[in-house]
């Protein structure tokens, strides 16, 4: 049986990786960071994954855990994930994104735990930035936020641990990964949440930023899969995981507004655009200038030609069928999404 460490097991990734591991036969081990509030709604129907305290910027705990848990393993899926907040704490963000993946790295160079242990690296389509699309391994980097820079030191550490030390250590570059289970402060699920509110006559309309940012976005499943298929690969590498189609913010809201028959239609421009309900005229999406990040990535498009052909991995599921999945999870009453996953 194969043992493996998931950092960050109670974010989106960690969740839905542990339990794709555990059908897989793994024995499973997660870090969580100590919060005062409970953070393990995601993977409360996944008893059999151990928990352990423990930090990114602890590097202590770290070394400690991998010369106890000795995983085959680490799946590296801890970090602050919210680019915009990454620019009100960029030094936060260097330290868990940036040189936490290199406490890992070094820890592994250092332990003599008789086990060559394979790594994972959760790196982001972010680090592209502003390169145009599409783009695949090949791309240059361009990053424009203080969470793409730090997670491309990250994703060069994890490189230059490979060719400097031989380590097994590998990237996925993974282009936006929805769900059910994704955090509520990301565009996608704040969009989902907000229709089934307001469908609920909870609340009258959603307030975005910008909507005309471009994003390839595909199902967290279908990526998590990728990630494993990474570390089975029999040479570590660097591999792109994307749907290869982008879509505007505006997109996704028109087609999660049509899953529960609504149509949106634009009005105005700018900061005074509206959405509109065709049908009854009320106004659905309004615009916050706050909301706009101090740079922005404009068009994100992955080429993921190197991981179908090597890994012969790509999406199963579309970019309709996430929108309807999460629009649909958020539309029940009474019973988060987390716990419907269970
Ligand atoms: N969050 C958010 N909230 N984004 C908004 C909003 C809003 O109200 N309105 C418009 N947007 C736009 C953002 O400006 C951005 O262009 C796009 O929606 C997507 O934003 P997010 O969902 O926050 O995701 P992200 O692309 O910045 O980052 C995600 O994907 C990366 C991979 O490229 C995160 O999951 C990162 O952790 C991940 O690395």
């Amino acid at each position: 049986m194969k043992t493996a460490l998931i950092t960050g097991v109670t974010g989106q990734d960690g969740a839905v990786l542990a339990e794709l591991l555990l059908e897989k036969g793994y024995s499973v081990h997660g870090l969580r960071s100590y919060s005062a509030v409970p953070d393990t709604a995601r993977i409360e129907h996944l008893d059999d994954v151990v928990l352990h305290y423990g930090d990114m910027s602890d590097g202590g705990s770290l070394t400690r855990l991998i010369e106890t848990i000795k995983p085959d393993e680490i799946y590296n899926m801890a970090g602050m994930s919210h680019v915009h907040v990454s620019f009100d704490m960029p030094e936060l963000t260097a330290d868990v994104n940036g040189l936490g993946p290199l406490r890992i790295l070094d820890a592994l160079r250092v332990l003599d735990t008789d086990k060559d242990i394979k790594f994972y690296q959760a790196s982001s389509s972010e680090m592209f930035g502003r390169s145009p699309a599409p783009q695949s391994e090949e791309t240059s980097f361009q990053p424009c936020s203080p969470y793409g820079t730090a997670k491309l030191h990250a994703y060069w550490s994890v490189r230059n641990y490979r060719d400097a030390h031989g380590l097994f250590a590998s990237n996925g570059i993974l282009f936006n990964h929805e769900s059910a289970m994704r955090g509520e402060e990301f565009v996608t699920r704040k969009i989902t949440k907000a229709i089934g509110e307001i469908e609920a006559g909870q609340r009258d309309k959603i307030t975005l930023g910008n909507l005309d940012a471009r994003r390839d976005w595909g199902h967290a499943k279908d990526y998590m899969a990728g990630a494993h298929a990474i570390l089975q690969h029999d040479k570590a590498d660097d591999f792109v995981l994307a749907s290869g189609q982008s879509y505007s913010v505006r997109d996704f809201v028109e087609r999660a507004f049509a899953v529960i028959d609504i149509q949106i239609e634009w009005q105005g421009e700018g900061v005074d655009e509206v959405g509109v309900n065709v049908k009854t005229g009320q106004t659905l999406i309004d615009i916050d200038p706050a909301l706009f990040r101090p740079k922005e990535v404009h068009e994100l498009i992955g080429d993921a030609s190197k991981a179908k052909e090597i890994l012969n991995w790509s999406p199963k599921i579309s970019f309709d069928k996430l929108v309807e999945e999460m629009v649909q999870a958020d539309r029940i009453e009474g019973k988060s999404p987390m716990m419907r996953a269970a």
